[in-house]
């Protein structure tokens, strides 16, 4: 039941296409770069907010999660989206061409792109298939790339975002209403900002936003939607959900899960709010135990380098003078540079941290930076 609760944020979306637009403080017109930690409500945020906001100011909506099927090349999952679009456009357009009894193969002819050649040698460019698009749906276009730092992990992804700059800055040459916009999330700053922060990179010179975390709105929304589903009339008070909230991270997802427990397990309501007097450090853990867990069976390199990226970043390079004295740190002795290529391997592989192109690493996620730190205020010493 509680998953059916979605807390809209509609007058945030608006500002965002105003943004888009050039019309609001601020300034999104080469693209809107949102960050915010896992779970926070991103996505949700795209699909409940953003797209019918977008629909509604009459903009075709395109939407690609680079996270959506791992074993699939960025670049292919950004290149199907838009191959379906014009697909089904192409489709339409075949549709209205025939009720007027034009000769198909003329009208095939004229519209033809090969589909399945997008972004190939020899094929349209991604910009050629986006502008077909925008000129056959008639209406400005924006393209929604959730995780859009995933591209960043393939050449052909990095390509590809350089292609949608490219297309950008075509469609949006020498008209007053702007053809393409372009909407990018991820959940990691560090790895957002690799976009756009230098000269080198897709997006330069565009900046990256921090998408607000959901507010006091929310947590009041739920304390009301939870209230006739009590027979007792009892109720969470919106303060004790609000404590609760903050500590697990403003995630929702483990909101919803601890408001459960607390009426099935720990007698309702009263219950939560005498656990989280009594408890709040541990309520807090629960959001990081499965982060806990992993970290505990880190051999001692590996915690090591872990350590001194949280301590580092966004300034920690493996092997410069200040991250080897962060591993002694730890260790109590030197790392060798094998074992820091073995560690860094190691916790990339476990998601636990991530590599942008030229060896700057970085946490998975900003969240659980922030409670390694306040766990571990001063470097662990760890035996290796
Ligand atoms: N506005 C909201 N109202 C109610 N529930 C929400 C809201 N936003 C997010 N949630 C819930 O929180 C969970 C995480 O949401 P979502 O997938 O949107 O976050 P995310 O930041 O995109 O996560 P990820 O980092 O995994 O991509 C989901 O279970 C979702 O139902
Ligand atoms: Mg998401």
């Amino acid at each position: 039941m509680a998953d059916l609760f979605t807390y809209r944020r509609t007058a945030l979306a608006a500002s965002y296409c105003d943004a888009l637009e050039g019309r609001g403080i601020l300034d999104a017109t080469s693209g809107l770069f949102l960050a915010a930690p896992r779970r926070t409500g991103k996505s949700t945020f795209l699909r409940e907010d953003m797209v019918p906001e977008m629909r509604k100011r009459g903009w075709e909506t395109l939407y690609v999660d680079l996270w959506s099927d791992r074993s699939r090349d960025p670049a292919e999952l950004i290149i199907a989206v838009v191959r379906e679009a014009l697909a089904r456009f192409d489709g339409v357009v075949l549709k209205a061409a025939k009720g007027v009894g034009l000769d198909k193969l003329n009208v095939l002819g004229a519209l033809s792109l090969d589909l399945n050649k997008i972004g190939q040698t020899g094929g349209a460019t991604l910009a050629d298939a986006l502008e077909r698009l925008r000129l056959k749906c008639g209406k400005p276009l924006v393209l929604l790339v959730d995780e859009a730092q995933h591209a960043l992990s393939t050449p052909a992804g990095t390509q590809a975002m350089f292609a949608l700059k490219a297309a950008r800055d075509r469609l949006n040459q020498g008209t007053s209403e702007r053809g393409l916009h372009l909407v990018m999330t991820g959940s990691n700053r560090d790895k957002l900002t690799h976009l756009v922060l230098r000269k080198s990179e897709p997006f330069y010179g565009a900046g990256v936003t921090r998408f607000p975390l959901l507010d006091r709105g929310f947590v009041e929304a739920y304390a009301a939607w939870l209230k006739p589903q009590f027979a007792d009339g009892k109720a969470f008070s919106a303060d004790t959900l609000e404590r609760a909230f903050d500590l697990l991270g403003r995630r929702p997802e483990m909101l919803k899960r601890v408001v459960g427990e607390a009426v099935a397990d720990w007698g309702g309501a009263d219950a939560l709010d005498a656990l989280i007097e009594r408890n709040a450090q541990q309520l807090q853990s629960r959001a990081w135990q499965e982060f806990a867990s992993a970290y505990n069976s880190l051999p001692g390199a590996q915690k090591a380098v872990l350590d001194a990226i949280a301590r580092l970043a966004p300034d920690y390079t493996p092997f410069a003078e200040t991250a080897l004295a962060a591993y002694q740190a730890v260790l109590g002795k030197p790392l060798s540079n094998s074992a820091i290529q073995g560690a860094l391997d190691a916790l990339r592989d476990k998601e636990l941290i991530w590599r942008a192109g030229r060896g700057d690493y970085a946490f998975e996620d900003d969240g659980l930076r922030a409670w390694y730190l306040q766990q571990h205020p001063q470097p662990p010493q760890i035996a290796d």
